[in-house]
């Protein structure tokens, strides 16, 4: 099969990497990448780390609003994906990115293939839930990192839906131990191994809004441990106008390339953040989680008792931040780390004619993981 990837940030990535690793066995892959992330520390690093190969095609849209971003991605899209006529276009996760490669595809005709479908936060005022709510709209085949996703989709009425489990715990289960050996992060820092708790924040609801913004800066000033806090161009634009300034021990760092951030979370005593990717990194390595929202798409880490949602409150985050004590159950609630080759062996037995019904997917056939019935519907 001829397919044609779409990628643009940072997360979109990482998730290629386990995936095209796979593909690229059996299928031709086509990567386009549309520039929607273009500092060597948002973009690059990560295809010279996780040996992501060359894009086919950089659309170069740069930053811009919603709609104008996604507009040039479309515009620049169309004429590749009318040229190279694949058989499938892959997209992943929630980004404009995401959406103006599904809607070009869905245009033209070619199926579409999402993977991390299914996730919702039921926020409509998160740019995210707009695009993962279109996309899946617009996809043939979903692919879910988790089962939660994999009901949802199919309880709306979805066939085409595969629980594969989540492509960043490949790529975390693959690239963990290149990271032991090659990152000095730790040392680079002056970090002692769980003597620091680490922080990321970009999103738009924290970082454009001076008082939630304000907020997280109050909390981490209080908090009494040393934090490390690699910053997002995003957030480093907010907290520049913002007059509150961050105590010492809070150290404001560069974005990392990924095999540092990877050192960052396993060695961290604790992680606060409002990523996506992040929560449920701090899942595979066990580490204790706090989200900084007031919801989050990923409500089996929370369930599971290692990630709590604080918002942003600082007495409530300084309060779990102070006591929480990560249980001591663990379940493969995002399968096993084989979520990539259980994708390429979905494709290797799909058509776009072939459709996999909703109890096809409780056998376990085209490289799905079983689903199991539980209270994992929301
Ligand atoms: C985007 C995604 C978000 C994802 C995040 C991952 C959308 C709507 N949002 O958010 O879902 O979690 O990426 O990081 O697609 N900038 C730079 N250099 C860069 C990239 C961005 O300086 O290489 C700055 C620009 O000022 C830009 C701002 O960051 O306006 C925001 O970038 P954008 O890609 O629009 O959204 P993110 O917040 O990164
Ligand atoms: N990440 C990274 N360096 C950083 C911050 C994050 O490599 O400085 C990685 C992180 O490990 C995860 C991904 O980027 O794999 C998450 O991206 P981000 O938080 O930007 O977006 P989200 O997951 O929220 O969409």
């Amino acid at each position: 099969m001829k397919i044609l990837s779409i990628v643009g940030a940072r997360p979109e990535f990482i998730q290629a990497a386990p995936v095209s690793l796979a593909l690229r066995g059996e299928h031709r892959e086509i990567l386009v990448h549309t520039g929607q992330h273009y500092d060597y520390l948002m973009s690059q690093t990560f295809f010279d780390e996780l040996g992501i190969p060359a894009p086919d095609y950089n659309l170069e849209v740069g930053s811009g609003s919603h709609a104008g971003q996604t507009a040039q991605m479309m515009t620049r899209l169309e004429p590749i994906v009318r040229d190279e006529q694949p058989d499938l276009v892959i997209v992943r996760g929630d980004t404009n990115s995401t959406l103006a490669g599904a809607l070009v595809a869905a245009k033209l005709g070619i199926p579409t293939a999402h993977i991390e479908a299914g996730e919702r936060s039921f926020d409509r005022s998160m740019p995210e839930e707009i695009n993962r709510l279109l996309t899946d709209s617009v996809s043939s085949l979903l692919f879910c990192a988790s089962q939660t996703a994999a009901w949802r989709l199919v309880a709306g009425g979805a066939t085409d839906v595969h629980w594969v489990g989540d492509v960043m715990l490949d790529a975390c289960r693959r690239y963990l131990p290149i990271a032991r050996r090659s990152s000095s992060i730790l040392a680079r820092v002056g970090l002692l191994d769980s003597e620091y708790s680490l922080v990321t924040i970009h999103r738009a609801a924290n970082t454009d809004s001076p008082d939630r913004l304000s907020q997280i800066v109050q909390a981490l000033n209080s908090c009494g441990e040393t934090v490390v806090f690699p910053v997002h161009p995003r957030t480093r634009h907010a907290l520049d106008s913002l007059p509150a300034r961050f105590g010492p021990h809070v150290r404001l760092i560069e974005p990392v390339g990924y095999l540092d951030m990877m050192m960052l979370e396993a060695h961290a005593r604790l992680i606060a953040t409002d990523s996506g990717g992040v929560q449920r990194e701090a899942y595979f390595l066990a580490t204790p989680c706090l989200t900084l929202r007031d919801e989050t798409e990923w409500t089996e880490t929370v369930t599971s008792g290692w990630n709590r949602l604080v918002g942003v409150d600082p007495d409530g985050i300084l309060a779990a931040w102070r006591s929480f004590v990560p249980p001591t159950e663990y379940p493969p609630i995002f399968g096993d780390g084989t979520a990539g080759a259980r994708i390429a062996a979905v494709l290797s037995a799909w058509t776009p004619s072939h459709r996999v019904t909703a109890d096809a997917i409780e056998t376990n056939g085209h490289g799905t993981l079983p689903l199991v019935r539980g209270d994992v519907w929301k």
